[in-house]
């Protein structure tokens, strides 16, 4: 099993009847929230004992490239992400090349990430990603685009490592 990332082969809808996705492309990072999911959605992961403790959006244009980073202060932390749009759009994984000094910064919406310069870590893994996958997010990573923009809704999990959301999620 890929421990970076897993394709979930779900055919349940992400957003409530009500929502338009066009909500989440008016900053390049918005905070979700739960009524803004399907219930169906919150039924599965209810019946897989699985929780989100928040939920946001990133939106990105055509040929963005992020920073490296991992998310909050890193570690091992599974989330689950929708991409819309996107096409050629790439999530890489990188491993810390030793014990580097690490800041934790903030993003507008009070999410934590530590970043990494590029000479800092190296290159593990590439991956497009699907709606939805299951990623790892405590490990560097960062988004390419290609030449379309990009709209990911994430889920964080409450308390569950990697692998127990992949026992959990992964039929
Ligand atoms: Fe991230």
């Amino acid at each position: 099993m890929n421990i970076y990332c897993v394709d979930l082969n779900w055919d349940i809808p992400l957003l409530a009847p009500d929502v338009d996705i066009n909500f989440f492309k008016k900053a390049r990072h918005t905070k979700g929230s739960m009524e803004k999911l399907h219930p169906l959605l919150l039924d599965h992961l209810y019946s897989k004992a699985v929780s989100i403790s928040f939920i946001e959006a990133f939106y990105s244009e055509p040929n963005y490239k992020q920073g490296i980073h991992s998310d909050k202060g890193g570690g091992d932390i599974p989330k689950l992400n929708w991409v819309f749009g996107g096409h050629g759009s790439l999530m890489h994984w990188f491993m810390p090349r030793q014990n580097i000094s690490i800041e934790r910064k903030y993003t507008p919406i009070n999410s934590s990430y530590i970043d990494y310069t590029r000479d800092q870590v190296y290159h593990v893994h590439s991956r497009e990603i699907g709606k939805p996958s299951l990623v790892q997010a405590g490990i560097p990573h960062n988004i390419v685009n290609g030449l379309e923009e990009r709209l990911c809704l994430s889920l964080s999990l409450k308390e569950i490592s990697m692998e127990k959301a992949i026992e959990l999620l992964v039929e």
